[in-house]
């Protein structure tokens, strides 16, 4: 049987707290699985990078997620390393551009109806919300020229900068990603290119070849365009004018993921994947797999933080790295269920975030009892 080589990235703050839930579903799915194994391996990564090796990628974990067939990761930051020169996030930044993983796709879908209730949105308003933000991840704000202000030399002007670089190719090739994802759904998904194009001359270059991209090549998928500030308003009052796939750019999509997973509830719901190729289900796709939150250190150490992002990121995993769409779906429907599933207290078998008195561990457990039956 084949055997997958998975490097496991826990990171810092809860990241290692949640990981160790997603290792154990992992872990099981190797244990039944007849025609494949998955090893899995620890390496530093982040502050505990830092910690470990002077920098928030070591050399020896590069060349792991290099060479594995998929990577999970938890979160990485916190207060001990704070903004300085040498920052955990540094790592992370720095591994999405070694491996080019230009495309994260971050599903704003409700992991079980049984969390309407708790939405801090109305029932109504929430129900039936189904996006997946297609973000993109190599280019922007975030890798562009960057000046740090020097606020300490007397007489200096203290300025600071950050630059956002876009080129054709780069929005061309997240748009034909967005366009196979849209295509992928039955009827094909409508995409929603969310720019500042009254602003930006980043946000005009990607509105024109967003469409240029859609009339050329994939002639009859709907594409409308909207700017950032109006549908980050219409995600929280009517948030299945969204339904489909929200095509954007870096920070725009680092932003809006976070403000979706207010409709489910909680940011300790929502799953992620960082590709560098199209996800087709078919062909194994390079990846990096985690939950969209960071590394809370409001709640680290203390085993309460939901683990459920971090299990359904696996479960992207095993869909788009190791084409296992089986395994992908029984994780999935374990998670459904322990989330149905009612306590004496009426608040479900949940964590903090949603209501709940269920620990990390506990939430983990039961969600390996219930994925032993289904596999
Ligand atoms: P955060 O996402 O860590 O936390 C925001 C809020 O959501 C906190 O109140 C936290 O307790 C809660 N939360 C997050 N995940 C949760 C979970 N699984 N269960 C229950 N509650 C959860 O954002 P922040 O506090 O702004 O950032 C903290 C650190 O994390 C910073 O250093 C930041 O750079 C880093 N960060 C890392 C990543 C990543 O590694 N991908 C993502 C975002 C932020
Ligand atoms: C995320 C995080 C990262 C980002 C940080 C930690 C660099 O917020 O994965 O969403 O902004 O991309
Ligand atoms: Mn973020």
């Amino acid at each position: 049987s084949t055997t997958y080589n998975v490097v496991l990235l826990p990171g810092d703050g809860i990241g290692p707290e949640v990981i160790s839930e997603a290792q154990k579903v992992l872990e099981l799915v190797s244990k039944k699985s007849a025609d494949f194994d998955i090893k899995l391996t620890p390496y530093h990564f982040g502050g505990a990078g830092i910690d470990a090796a002077g920098k928030p990628l070591p050399d020896d974990t590069l060349a792991a997620c290099k060479a594995a067939d998929a990577i999970l990761f938890g979160a990485v930051g916190g207060p001990k390393w704070g903004f300085g020169k040498v920052r955990p996030e540094q790592g992370l930044l720095s591994l999405r551009k070694e491996l080019d993983l230009y495309a994260n796709i971050r599903p704003a879908l409700f992991p079980s109806e049984s969390l309407l209730g708790h939405s801090p949105l109305k029932p109504e308003i929430a129900k039936g919300t189904e996006f997946i933000v297609v973000r993109e991840l190599v280019k922007g704000l975030y890798f562009g020229d960057r000046k740090e202000a020097d606020l300490d030399t007397p007489g200096s002007e203290g300025d600071a900068y950050d630059t956002m670089v876009y080129n054709k190719n780069d929005v061309q090739r997240i748009t034909r990603l967005a366009a196979h994802l849209a295509l992928q759904q039955n009827p094909p998904a409508k995409i929603h290119s969310i720019d500042k194009a009254n602003v930006l001359a980043t946000s005009r270059l990607w509105r024109r070849v967003v469409q240029e991209t859609i009339d050329t090549e994939f002639k009859g998928l709907e594409v409308d365009h909207s700017l950032v500030d109006s549908v980050a308003m219409t995600m929280v009052s009517n948030p299945r004018k969204l339904n489909g796939i929200i095509l954007t750019e870096n920070m725009f999509g680092d932003i809006l993921s976070d403000e979706s997973s207010v409709i489910p509830g909680s940011l300790g719901l929502l799953p992620s994947a960082s590709l560098s190729g199209v996800p087709d289900g078919k062909t194994r796709c390079n990846g990096l797999y985690e939950p969209i939150h960071g590394s809370a250190p409001d709640i680290a150490g203390q085993g309460i933080a939901n683990p459920v992002g971090t299990i359904l990121s696996a479960a992207m995993l095993l869909r788009y790295s190791l084409c296992q769409p089986k395994a992908a779906e029984a994780i999935e429907a374990a998670v459904r269920k322990v989330l149905d599933s009612q306590d004496v207290g009426g608040h479900g078998l949940r964590t903090a975030d949603l209501g709940g008195k269920v620990s990390t561990s506990e939430i983990g457990a039961k969600i390996v009892e219930e994925l032993e039956k289904l596999l």
